[in-house]
């Protein structure tokens, strides 16, 4: 780090790859702090998350501090090598706060209070809570700030709460005079005319609550716009407060991946290291689609290396059957992680409850304890990240696609009155990402305004509202040579949610060799379209076509020899969703015309590959053993054994190949 610069994970890591996860002492008795130490040690854990939810430990009543048993356990951690994220503990206010200050709670959009009793029961716009929040921020930092223990900052925990009630509405009200300055320009952007909704003065205006029918779009989307903003106010305010105590010790605040309630891109900017939670579904056949597909998006928003702050060691306990990881796929998947970019691989939590609302949820020491498959296999995983560390810490990964993604075209359109609610946005984005991954193309995410020239081939799943500078951004990246793919429903609206004329962008229309688009058709469930070569799922489009240079055609029903697919120049648009290999394989097939190339030929299905820096890693996640062609002489990291042109991987093996 140099005068100026912000630290990062790299001073956290200091060339190994961090493990470890949650750690909640205040659940035990100090002789299991011992017992967990040389567990912790001999798994190879050189990093626990501290205080995530001790606020009531460490604040017993407002105002009283309790910091003995939390010098003790950041004693102990420095003394046994493992060094400590310390939480600050917001995300959970003790129950004397919503006794006392019932201005805390928040409240939902049907004006009931969200009680004490749980979690995350806090209002973001409460100036009471923010106080307390403060306070309690400062301390700690004052306390902690100078222990040798400390590596990395945490503030609160996976921020997602949502606030209808009177300070909200206080907040929202600040938050629109800031945006739009007039009312009139408000009534205009809101569309307010419609319904008689134009309101004549600031006053009047509430978040959205409980209505009788559809709600105004504007209002929603600015309030999901506000919700963001706040949530990030109360992180950017601790922050502030520990960065004044110790400048050199990065800051972070874990993300839920693909979570609708707060722009991720905007908060990445304001943290020195990008950490996500992950947990896919060990029943889900495309659970390791979903992996690759945050840990490309949070390696994107990090652009370079990130953490993974949480995973499950074995089961979660809030989908309606929780199933526990087979053998070895813990590691699997830690090793897809630490492959797309991870430089840190943590669990929520070290120790599994015994009481308490997760008691149930696995823990890297699960109720089996030392001797259980759980624990063993965290203890192997220590092993392999401590071997392959000093070749991938730090290093980056070169994609020649990106998938952009943006939250407030997300939130635009998804407004109740849309034309199907079949078609949910993140669905789209994974059916996208999944062709991408099955055809071992790399992939990085974007913004839509971000500088997209450093990839041959971007694709666009769906952004329904784009700015101005988004268009012009698409529309330069095509001119300077850049291959672009869109799906339907993009450029539908501009950022106020707001129509364009002819249902899409006119530049866009014209980009694509679009004339007319006369309807859209949505698709019911069992209803497919059928099109030359596959058929479309979800949606379709009656478009009549202008200059494109190539199209495939819809054959049959209502729309039969229309354009499906059109393609001028380097620009192609899809108006349906076609089903998944000839998705993949249309993809594939455009990423070849612009010269990006899988990361190995002839790759089974199961298996993936992905290169990190100078080395290989090629994951198997299917249950059979396959053999893979890997041309060339290799080291494999994880074995200590030569590789030469092929390998052989065991059901969910993993090889780390350095040339
Ligand atoms: C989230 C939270 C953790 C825990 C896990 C359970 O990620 O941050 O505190 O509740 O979920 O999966």
């Amino acid at each position: 780090m140099t005068a100026g610069e912000r630290p990062g994970l790299a001073d956290a890591t200091r060339g190994r790859l961090l493990y470890g996860g949650d750690y909640n002492p205040e659940q035990w008795p100090e002789e299991t702090w011992h017992e967990d130490v040389r567990l912790m040690k001999a798994a190879g854990v050189n990093s626990v998350t501290l205080g995530v939810f001790s606020w009531s430990t460490l604040e017993p009543e407002p105002g009283a501090r309790e910091f003995g048993p939390l010098d003790t356990l950041m004693d102990l951690m420095h003394a046994n090598g493992i060094g400590v994220v310390l939480a600050t503990p917001t995300a959970s206010p003790p129950p004397w706060m919503g006794r006392l200050h019932p201005d805390t709670l928040p409240v939902t959009e049907d004006g009931r209070t969200e009680w004490w009793g749980g979690r995350q029961h806090f209002s973001h716009s409460s100036a009471t809570y923010r106080r307390y929040a403060a306070a309690i921020t400062e301390d700690l930092a004052a306390r902690y700030g100078g222990h040798p223990a400390l590596t990395m900052w945490h503030i609160n925990n996976e921020y997602c709460t949502y606030d209808h009630g009177d300070e909200a509405a206080a907040a929202f009200r600040r938050w629109l005079r800031e945006r739009y300055r007039t009312l009139d320009a408000l009534n205009e952007a809101w569309g307010t005319a419609f319904w008689s909704q134009g309101y004549d003065t600031w006053d009047g205006i509430l978040p959205p609550r409980l209505p009788h029918y559809l709600r105004n779009p504007g209002q929603v989307l600015d309030f999901r716009r506000f919700t963001s903003d706040m949530l990030l106010e109360c992180y950017t305010a601790e922050r502030d407060i520990v960065r004044r105590h110790t400048p050199h010790i990065p800051v972070t605040s874990n993300f839920m991946p693909l979570w609708f309630g707060q722009d991720a891109w905007r908060w990445a900017e304001e943290e020195d290291v990008v950490s996500v939670d992950l947990y896919p579904d060990p029943r889900d056949p495309l659970g390791a689609q979903h992996g690759a597909l945050v840990q490309d998006m949070t390696r994107s928003q990090a652009r370079g290396p990130w953490m993974l702050m949480e995973q499950a060691a074995g089961p979660v306990n809030w989908r309606g059957v929780n199933h526990p990881k087979p053998r070895g796929m813990n590691r699997l998947w830690s090793l897809q992680a630490v492959a797309r970019g991870a430089d840190a691989v943590c669990y929520f939590q070290w120790r599994q409850s015994r009481q308490g609302a997760e008691k149930f949820h696995s823990g890297m020491v699960s109720h089996a304890g030392e001797d259980g498959r759980t624990y063993q296999e965290v203890k192997r995983l220590g092993a392999d990240l401590a071997r392959i560390a000093p070749e991938v810490t730090g290093r980056h990964i070169t994609a020649g696609v990106a998938v952009l993604h943006d939250w407030h075209a997300w939130w635009a359109g998804a407004h109740d009155g849309r034309l199907s609610s079949r078609v949910e946005y993140p669905d789209v984005l994974r059916a996208w990402h999944r062709a991408l991954w099955q055809a071992h193309l790399t992939t990085d995410f974007a913004h839509p305004e971000h500088d997209l020239t450093p990839y041959p081939v971007v694709v666009v799943p769906q952004l329904y509202a784009l700015t101005d500078a988004s268009i012009d951004n698409l529309l330069a990246y095509v001119r300077q040579g850049g291959t672009l793919v869109c799906g339907f429903l993009t450029g539908v609206a501009d950022e106020d949610d707001r129509v364009r004329p002819g249902g899409m962008d006119a530049r866009l229309r014209e980009l694509f060799g679009i004339r007319t688009l006369h309807e859209w058709w949505p698709l019911e469930a069992e209803e497919t379209a059928a099109c030359e070569g596959f058929r479309g799922t979800l949606w379709s489009e009656e478009i009549e076509p202008a200059d494109p240079d190539h199209t495939i055609r819809y054959k049959g029903g209502e729309l039969d020899g229309m354009p499906a697919v059109l393609r001028k120049g380097r620009a192609w648009y899809v108006s349906t969703l076609p089903e998944p290999e000839a998705l993949r394989d249309l993809l594939a097939r455009i990423a070849e015309g612009a010269g990006v190339r899988p990361v190995l030929d002839g790759l089974p299905e199961h298996v993936e590959a992905v290169r990190r820096g100078e080395v290989l890693f090629v994951l198997n996640h299917g249950r059979e053993p396959v053999t893979v062609e890997v041309p060339g002489t290799h080291h494999d990291l994880l074995t200590d054994t030569a590789v030469t042109d092929r390998l052989t991987l065991g059901r969910y093996e993993v090889a780390v190949l350095r040339p």
